[in-house]
């Protein structure tokens, strides 16, 4: 666990090798509000001493210095934000609702050179660049301000150059604790207290319910289970093994009443998640149990369920269920019956929808009709059909 004792205090002086001079080092929220003040603004053009290299923004451009990053975000959902889902939605309101989808690229697309139009006059933007939009959350977008590399401490906690900045690849860097904090996540995963709002709570609170865990009051942060080591790879929902590490699962046999009768309860609980398990209304959880014959096939009518989410209308104007496990949390499926007829055992699942929700979202979009995104809503469509995966299966046998 990392130190917070640069979290309070506003002002740090750090010594700074090679020049004797004190670095003055902004608070996080002071540099949070100020790095992520949407709309972003344009980099302007790159220090004449650049080269071409040094001045492109493209995560390829970064990777030919920085392998191992590169390798690990493009494999991320951050470099799939602007996938077909959200490209095929933003076709048709960029014409319709250009200041709405504009919005939507604040937090999956969110450079100036990413926005076909300008924020404020709503005509097309000179600096746009349609290559680099299509990469969703580039690596600039994160830690380039003004042509400036902004990011965390070194390893060892220093602040640091290794050399004089001027003789370093793009200027060296400006290091920053605030990259180490939630609070560097906030902007995009939490909506702000005037937010959309659904029977009282924000439909995007994934700080808030962290900074209420007993997570937040140890100094567990977002970084330290999302980006270990450093790595850029931000799973989440759509990973099994991140997912199975964030429970434990278990499948308790009881004394059943009968002969040849099965008792089990399965257990899911939240005790490595840091927020709600699933922080979001789009995934849909589902605990099974059934009675399988000797193939394993289920058997008809003998299905038992229970459902953890946040289940709204397509539409978002109502919250039908909220079974979201908050950190500490468990839910239950007690499952007792006689194996009758084909029936040798009974199956305790744990199935993860990580994209229910969109399932049924792009349905209703292509039957009304999504015009200019339709090619694109059909693919997202299909990618919502194959992500769901099994995170846990036993058997209980009568005994
Ligand atoms: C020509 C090679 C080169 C290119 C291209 C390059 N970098 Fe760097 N970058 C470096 C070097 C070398 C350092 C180490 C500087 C230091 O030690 O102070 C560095 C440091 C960094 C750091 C601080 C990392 C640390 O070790 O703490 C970040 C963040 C960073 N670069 C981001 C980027 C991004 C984003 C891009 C693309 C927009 C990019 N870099 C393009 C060479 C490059
Ligand atoms: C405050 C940040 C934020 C804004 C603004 C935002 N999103 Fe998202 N969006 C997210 C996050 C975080 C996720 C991943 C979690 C989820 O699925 O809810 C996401 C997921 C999605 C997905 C599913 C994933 C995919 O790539 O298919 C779609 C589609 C989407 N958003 C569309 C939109 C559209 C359209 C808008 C504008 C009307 C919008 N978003 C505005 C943060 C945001
Ligand atoms: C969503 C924001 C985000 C994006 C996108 C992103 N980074 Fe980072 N990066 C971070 C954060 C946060 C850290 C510090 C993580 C930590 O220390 O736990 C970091 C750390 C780094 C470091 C220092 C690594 C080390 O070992 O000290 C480098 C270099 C870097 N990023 C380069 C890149 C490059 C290159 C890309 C694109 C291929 C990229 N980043 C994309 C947020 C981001
Ligand atoms: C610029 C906005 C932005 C920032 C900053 C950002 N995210 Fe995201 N994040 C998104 C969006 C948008 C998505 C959904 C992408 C999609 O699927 O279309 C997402 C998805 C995710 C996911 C979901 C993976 C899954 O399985 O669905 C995780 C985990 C995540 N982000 C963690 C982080 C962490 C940790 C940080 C801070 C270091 C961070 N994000 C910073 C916008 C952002
Ligand atoms: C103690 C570890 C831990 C911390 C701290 C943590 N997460 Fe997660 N997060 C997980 C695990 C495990 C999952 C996979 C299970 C799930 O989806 O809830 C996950 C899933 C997610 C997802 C996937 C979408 C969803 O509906 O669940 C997003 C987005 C996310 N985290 C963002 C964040 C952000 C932002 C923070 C900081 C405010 C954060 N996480 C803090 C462990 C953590």
């Amino acid at each position: 666990m990392r130190s917070r004792a640069w979290v309070v205090g506003a002002l740090l002086v750090a010594g700074c090798a090679g020049a004797a001079v004190g670095v003055r080092v902004d608070s996080v929220e002071t540099f949070v509000a100020r790095h992520w003040r949407v709309p972003l603004a344009a980099q302007g053009p790159p220090p004449a001493r650049f080269s071409p290299l040094e001045a492109s923004l493209a995560p390829e451009s970064c990777g030919t210095c920085h392998p191992v990053q590169f390798t690990d975000w493009r494999t991320s959902t951050h470099a799939a934000a602007m996938g077909p889902g959200v490209a095929g939605q933003l076709a048709e309101m960029l014409v319709r609702e250009p200041a709405t989808a504009l919005a939507c690229q604040h937090c999956h697309a969110p450079l100036a050179e990413q926005a076909p139009l300008l924020p404020d006059t709503l005509t097309a933007n000179p600096a746009f660049d349609a290559a680099l939009r299509a990469r969703g959350i580039p690596c600039a977008a994160c830690h380039v301000r003004h042509h400036e590399r902004f990011g965390p401490p070194r390893r060892d906690g220093s602040l640091a150059s290794a050399a004089p900045r001027e003789t370093l690849p793009h200027g060296g860097v400006t290091r920053t604790p605030a990259y180490l904090a939630s609070e560097f996540c906030r902007g995009c995963h939490q909506f702000g207290a005037d937010g959309y709002a659904l029977n009282g709570k924000l439909l995007e609170d994934t700080y808030a319910e962290w900074k209420a865990s007993r997570f937040a009051a140890t100094g567990v942060q977002c970084q330290d289970c999302h980006m270990p080591d450093r790595r850029h790879l931000w799973r989440g929902i759509h990973d099994p093994e991140m997912v199975r590490g964030g429970l434990t699962i278990t499948l308790v046999d009881d004394e059943p009443r009968a002969a040849g009768a099965v008792a089990s309860r399965l257990v899911v609980e939240n005790t490595g998640v840091g927020h709600r398990f699933p922080t979001y209304v789009t995934p849909l959880v589902i605990m099974r149990a059934e009675l399988v014959d000797a193939a394993e096939r289920g058997v008809a009518g003998t299905r038992a369920e229970r459902r953890i989410g946040r289940e709204i209308t397509l539409d978002l104007a109502r919250e039908r269920s909220d079974t979201r496990l908050a950190p500490g949390e468990r839910a239950e499926l007690a499952y007792a019956r006689a194996l009758d007829g084909t029936a040798v055992a009974a199956r305790f699942s744990v199935i993860v929808y990580p994209d229910a929700f969109y399932t049924g979202f792009f349905e209703a979009l292509l039957r009304q009709g999504a015009g200019r995104g339709e090619e694109d809503v059909r693919r997202a469509l299909d990618d919502t059909r194959r992500s769901a995966f099994i995170v846990f299966e036993a058997f209980s046998r009568p005994p």
